[in-house]
């Protein structure tokens, strides 16, 4: 997460090898479902509660495993549900290989897996390899004395001979990243909050300990894992300074500190070999994957995350495209060519919205044409040569409800920086699933974070009757990548570059084409796609973001009414 402004081949053959009997049946059979995967992130706090404490629950996420099915998910990505003081609402986890109460049992778990195996959607875990809790007892040993069995297990330092911390590191959540303890005479170094303690990766012990973890889960029939935080598992082993940003770049970071270029605790080349290692501990297990947190300043840092041979990250995310945060269509067609040409051939993952960030429409939107805007980003997200991701209520439309006051506040950095940083609750609010009380997430008398305001249109329930509403938008995009052959397996081919108006391209497989052609404007555009790499005459409508598209269109002039979103197969 380090570098967001805001917090701002041989994987076939060794599965080829590892004898297909052992690949299950109910679709679970084919080890390259990811490389066209809609992936659903669940924030499970606020998915769906099922024994209204107003705390989202596993047993409340198999309860809308159909709904999911119905929108044409093909795995879901859960946040952490492990055991935890939820400081950091779970990414501070005491125990790896448990339950969090809260969220229900490890029967609960296993059920939802195999409910969510009857419907073809596979769990994806959240592993978060960089630290632990505070409250872990590996942390708890590891902070007891300099000599225990777990001493080396996180990264501790003396402090300066003046008492100050070792260096001038930050934690990604403000103030200094390191915190003393009295029973070492030394400090420890967090990336974020003090009590997510950063582990000693060149530990082989740590690794072994944390790759058997992945062992378990994957047994359980998880299907892989989102490695959280995966670019900042190495810190430089002198400790060394880290220098302070110049030029442009310079100035103070969103808690008022001097900004820090992250040159020896982020992105160090030792990430690269864990990476190697780990997914050869997933590929004992057919058909497994893993996604990477990778917020990357550039592609070709993104494109060395699938590793020189492809032996790393199946997936490791684009947060180029999906956090331009600049609604242009120059900016927008540089980051969808950068992950189509610029990565290997590989698959990128493209996500709009995630529980770190706040929610696109509050991004991208302009107030007026919010709703057409949603669709062309829906489509952005859904059309190209990709996977997707997408985050619980992007779907029907979901913006931040970012709280009032200080003391609503849940996420600690907000309650801290409150009011410049009103934290992450924002895009965090239950699933908005009908018109009833508490939007149908929940039966309590209040839920962990409120509801939001808009929950009596914005929801579920009434979307699915509607059938122009954004969510059934949603369900004919996915349908389409799946049964359209180029939209699915299609090469992606940029055209009509010299449109700032109108971003247009085409997917194109087996001598066919389909166009998708997307107006950024708020006025009406025509294009012209004839000789731009396009040969055909005629558009024949697939699928288009707003009533009355027509069911041919001449490639010459396709017309869009403003921020319309256009597909269509080309006809000779
Ligand atoms: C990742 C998570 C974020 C969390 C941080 C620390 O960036 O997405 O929610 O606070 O890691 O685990
Ligand atoms: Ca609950």
């Amino acid at each position: 997460m380090r570098s967001l402004p805001k917090l701002l081949s041989c994987i076939c053959l060794s599965l080829a090898l590892a004898a297909p009997a052992l690949l299950d049946a109910q679709g679970f059979d084919n080890p390259n479902w990811w490389r066209h995967a809609v992936i659903y992130e669940i924030y499970p706090r606020s998915f769906a509660d099922s024994n209204g404490d107003g705390i989202g629950d596993l047993n409340g996420i198999t309860r809308r495993l159909d709904y999911l099915k119905g929108l044409g998910v093909d795995a879901i990505w859960i946040t952490p549900f492990y055991p935890s003081p939820q400081v950091d609402f779970g990414y501070d986890i005491s125990d790896y290989r448990a339950i969090d109460p809260q969220f229900g049992t490890m029967a609960d778990f296993d059920r939802l897996v195999a409910e969510a195996k009857k419907r073809d959607i596979r769990i994806i875990n959240d592993m978060v390899l960089n630290h632990t809790s505070d409250k872990d007892p590996w942390f708890i040993e590891s902070a007891s004395s300099r000599n225990n069995p777990k001493a080396d297990w996180y990264i501790w330092a003396d402090g300066k001979p003046n008492g100050q911390p070792p260096n001038n590191w930050q934690s990604d959540f403000g103030g200094s990243a390191w915190q003393y303890v009295k029973a070492r005479n030394q400090y420890y170094y967090h990336e974020f909050y003090k009590e997510q303690p950063d582990l000693n990766w060149r530990n082989p012990a740590v690794k072994n300990a944390m790759f058997d973890i992945c062992r378990f889960w994957m047994k359980k029939g998880v299907m892989g894992f989102r490695l959280d935080a995966i670019t900042s598992l190495f810190e430089d082993v002198a400790l060394k300074d880290e220098p302070y940003l110049t030029g442009p770049e310079a100035g103070l970071n969103e808690y008022g500190e001097k900004k820090l270029r992250h040159i020896y605790t982020d992105n160090l080349p030792e990430v690269h070999d864990i990476l190697r290692q780990l997914r050869q501990v997933v590929n004992e297990y057919p058909g497994r994957i893993l996604i990477g947190e990778t917020y990357l300043p550039n592609v070709g840092e993104l494109a060395k995350m699938y590793g020189r041979n492809n032996d790393e990250l199946q997936l490791p995310m684009d947060t180029q495209l999906g956090f331009t945060n600049h609604f242009s269509v120059p900016d927008f067609r540089a980051k969808l060519k950068d992950a189509e040409t610029r990565l290997n051939g590989n698959v990128p993952l493209f996500v709009f919205e995630n529980h770190d960030n706040p929610r696109s429409i509050n991004r991208y939107g302009d107030g007026t044409h919010d709703a057409a805007i949603a669709r062309l980003l829906a489509t952005i997200l859904l059309t190209p040569r990709d996977a997707a991701l997408i985050y619980y209520g992007e779907e029907i439309g979901m913006v931040n409800h970012d709280p009032k006051s200080r003391d609503e506040v849940q996420d600690p950095v907000g309650r801290k920086y409150w009011p410049k940083n009103k934290g992450r609750d924002g895009e965090r609010t239950p699933m908005q699933w009908n018109a009833g009380p508490d939007a149908g997430f929940s039966t309590a008398a209040k839920t962990w974070l409120p509801v939001g305001g808009d929950y009596k249109t914005v929801n579920v329930a009434a979307e699915e009757k509607d059938p122009d509403s954004l969510l059934n938008y949603y369900k004919k995009l996915i349908q389409l990548r799946r049964e359209n052959a180029q939209l699915r397996d299609g090469d992606f081919v940029s055209v009509d570059e010299s449109n700032n108006n109108v971003l247009s391209y085409l997917r194109k497989k087996d001598g066919r084409a389909v166009v998708v052609s997307l107006n950024f404007t708020a006025s009406p555009q025509t294009v012209n796609l004839t000789g731009k790499g396009v040969s055909g005459r005629h558009a024949k409508t697939i699928l288009a973001s707003y009533a009355n598209p027509g069911n041919t269109n001449d490639l010459s002039n396709i017309s869009l009414p403003p921020y319309g979103a256009y597909i269509a197969e080309v006809q000779p």
